[in-house]
This record gives C-alpha cells, sequence and structure tokens, in this order.
C-alpha cells in the first residue's frame, strides 16, 4: 500500500472543511498559566460545530462512518491511559522502551543534522506527554532547548502535559496549542531564524516534532500525506533542499520528525490488541455514542452497540466498529437527525495502520522528509523513525 492508494466509495467519508477561527479569537483565547501559555483554536463553540458537521457526513454516509478525533474527550483519554497499561495492548511498552534505550542517541544525532541543535519541540497528539518526559529529559540536557509545544484536541490531557513539564524544567517555555492536526498545523508557531537566535544561546534553531503512539496510523493514507506535507511546509526549511549555510550566512533552521508506528505483525496479536479480554477497547469505543449523547443531544443506547475489531489485510489495518446488534433508532437533537440501523449493521469508527520500514519511507517522501534513522524494539513490534525536513 503507498500512501496514494485510491480510496473506494466507502472510504471518502473526510473531515470537514476549514474552520478557522479569526486571529482575534485566537487572540482572545491564549491564557498564560503558571508559565504555561494554552493556546486554543478550537473553541467550545468551533468544536462543536466541527463534531456536528463530522457527525451529520458520517452517520448519513453509506456504511456509516465516525471520525476518531472526538474519542477524546476526558473519559475517552482517561480510557485510553488505561488501554496502555493492557496485557494485551504491546505499543506503548514498545515504543517506551525504544525511547528509554535511545533518547540519548536521538539527541546525538539532532545535534549532528540540526545547526546548533534543537531550541523547539513540538508534539502531535501529545496526550499527557508521558513517554515524552524521556525526550524532554535528554533534550534539555543539551542545554540549548527553550519551548515546548504539545498540540492536541484535548484541553485538559494538555495543561497536564503542561504542568508535568514545567515541574520537571522550570526553566522551559510551555506553549500549548489546542486544535486538530488535520487543520491547524499552518498556525504552529513559526520556527525562529537564526537571526533571532542570539550568540548567547548558541544559534540553536532548530525544531524536533515528536508523533508518537502510531497515531499517524489512525489517518486515511491521504490524510497522513496532507499532515506530513503541512508540518514540513511549516517548521522546515524554506526552500527544500535542506538547512544550508555559505561562509558568513546564518544556517537555516533545520527541522526533524521523530515519528512512532506500528509494525505489521500476526494479525492474531493485533486483533488482540483492539479487543482486550477485560474490555477497556470495547468501552473505549462505545464511549464514542456517550460523547454524541451528551454533545449533540443523543439518545444512543450504549447497550445496542458490540464492539467489533477486524483485521483488513488488503489495506493492512485494523479497522474498530460500532455494531448494532438490532434494528434501532436514534435521534440527535442538536442536527434534529434520526439515524436507523439495521441488526448487524456497522459504524467505523477508527482505522489503525500497521507498517513496514518500505511504507514508512513512501509515506515521508511524499511529503518532503527523507529517513535518516529507524529503531525498533528487541521483538520489532514497534518503530521510530526520525526523518529530516528535505
Ligand atoms: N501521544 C500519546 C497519546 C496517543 S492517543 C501516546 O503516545 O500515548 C492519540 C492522541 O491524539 C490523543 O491525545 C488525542 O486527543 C489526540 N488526537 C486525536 N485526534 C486528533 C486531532 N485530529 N488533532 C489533534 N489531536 C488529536
Ligand atoms: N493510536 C492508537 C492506535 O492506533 C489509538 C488507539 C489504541 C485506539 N486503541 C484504540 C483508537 C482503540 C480507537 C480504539 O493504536
Amino acid at each position: 500500500m503507498t500512501s496514494r492508494t485510491p480510496m473506494s466509495g466507502a472510504d471518502t467519508v473526510r473531515s470537514p472543511a476549514a474552520r478557522t477561527p479569526t486571529p482575534a479569537d485566537v487572540a482572545a483565547m491564549v491564557k498564560a498559566r503558571g508559565g504555561i501559555t494554552i493556546e486554543r483554536h478550537l473553541t467550545d463553540a468551533q468544536r462543536a460545530a466541527a463534531l456536528a458537521a463530522d457527525v451529520r457526513r458520517g452517520l448519513t454516509a453509506v456504511p456509516k462512518e465516525l471520525p476518531p478525533t472526538w474519542f477524546y474527550d476526558a473519559a475517552g483519554s482517561m480510557l485510553f491511559g488505561k488501554i496502555t497499561e493492557l496485557p494485551e495492548y504491546y505499543q506503548t511498552r514498545a515504543e517506551r522502551a525504544i525511547l528509554s534505550e535511545r533518547a540519548p542517541e536521538v539527541v546525538a544525532e539532532l545535534a549532528a543534522v540540526l545547526a546548533g541543535g534543537v531550541d523547539t519541540f513540538i508534539e502531535l497528539g501529545s496526550g499527557i506527554s508521558d513517554k515524552t518526559r524521556l525526550l524532554l529529559a535528554a533534550l534539555a540536557g543539551t542545554g540549548r532547548l527553550r519551548r515546548f509545544i504539545p498540540f492536541d484536541v484535548d484541553a485538559e490531557a494538555l495543561g497536564r502535559a503542561g504542568v508535568a513539564a514545567r515541574a520537571a524544567h522550570p526553566g522551559l517555555a510551555v506553549h500549548a496549542v489546542v486544535g486538530d492536526f488535520r487543520q491547524h498545523l499552518g498556525l504552529l508557531p513559526a520556527p525562529r531564524t537564526s537571526q533571532q537566535a542570539t550568540a548567547g544561546d548558541r544559534a540553536a534553531t532548530g525544531t524536533l516534532v515528536a508523533f508518537l503512539g502510531g497515531t499517524i496510523g489512525n489517518l486515511r493514507p491521504p490524510e497522513r500525506t496532507e499532515l506530513l506535507s503541512a508540518l514540513r511546509d511549516r517548521v522546515g526549511p524554506r526552500e527544500q533542499g535542506g538547512p544550508r549555510s555559505g561562509p558568513g550566512e546564518h544556517p537555516e533552521p533545520g527541522a526533524a520528525l521523530l515519528l512512532g508506528t506500528d509494525l505489521l505483525k500476526d494479525p492474531a496479536r493485533l486483533v488482540a490488541a483492539y479487543d482486550d479480554s477485560a474490555g477497556v477497547t470495547a468501552a473505549f469505543n462505545r464511549n464514542l455514542l456517550t460523547v454524541l449523547n451528551r454533545e449533540l443531544g443523543g439518545d444512543f443506547d450504549l447497550r445496542g452497540f458490540a464492539h467489533v475489531a477486524a483485521w483488513d489485510p488488503e489495506n493492512r489495518w485494523i479497522e474498530m466498529r460500532l455494531r448494532s446488534v438490532r434494528p434501532q433508532k436514534a435521534y440527535l437533537a442538536a442536527l434534529d437527525l434520526t439515524v436507523s440501523f439495521e441488526e448487524g449493521e456497522e459504524v467505523r469508527t477508527e482505522i489503525s495502520a500497521k507498517f513496514d520500514r518500505p511504507a514508512v519511507e513512501r509515506d515521508l517522501a511524499a511529503a518532503g522528509w527523507r529517513l535518516h534513522r529507524w529503531w525498533t524494539d528487541p521483538n520489532e513490534d514497534f518503530a521510530l523513525s526520525l526523518a529530516l525536513a528535505l
């Protein structure tokens, strides 16, 4: 599968069009709290409008589909935290193992390839940034890290991530951004130019972006390319060709991406990771209906929907679905929409793509990134890729 795989009609339900707030909205939403700035690109009203548009589109499509972004309310983030501790869910442990072993090596590589090292560390889909501590500590050890920018749709998780990062690194500027990484990457704070970096901080202008947890696999191939391209355009050198510096010239700020991807393996292990025996993933999946009930005035009966996890060998992804166990209707007051379900009808709620090295390399290359280093855990369950912006 390449990042250009054409999608069948059933696979083309997309996120809604631009819903970017005006600069005045953003300014009103920038709040400083104990050394942590929180910048909101999704106000509550915008979030509600985006959710409503996604749900109307998804539940009137054939087959029905709901986008995974809305899993992560407070209960959803709590349940995801529980998933990361399940015996069947190896991903978080594998990625943490790679990070604990390799963080110093990652940082040494970055010092070698980014002029002056990393001054800005951005994390996409950061959640509570738990594994990220290992990277933050290694980066802070270089003495060049100036700011940490966690980016997520879940404002509450960002607050917790910010407080923990400040507690561990009191001098660090924490600038959290609430936004949708499918829409708002262009609004990330700009990389510092070398002219802005003074000799005192040794002209560090490099940016590291971490995108961990295999979250990139929750996007469809075209959305992946869109995200990686938008990111490259925002943080990479202004002209393709990589960081350059002639004699007497300031080097261009360089950028690197640390990408976590789950790897192809025995489908039985993959399915178990998304259908655990304790039923936590099932509760996480159904929580999406609770979000719709609360935020859109819905009347979904959670007992009417079964959790399904299935391996799709052609697309090389796990699909999560909610299957209607009987014929039923649900009404969403905020949309004035009645949705009918047949017995056995399924709503797709999530995909989680699995990769091998060539697949990661292709996705990166299609978006202006070059794979530079590749690390896995000893069992080769999960990979961390270090890529450079071209
Ligand atoms: N990085 C953490 C969390 C992964 S869970 C880890 O590796 O354990 C996925 C995270 O991505 C959640 O915190 C969720 O809120 C966030 N997320 C999901 N869709 C998003 C979107 N469209 N924009 C921004 N963040 C999103
Ligand atoms: N990024 C995670 C993954 O794809 C998210 C995740 C884990 C998830 N378990 C889930 C999403 C269950 C929806 C349902 O593995």
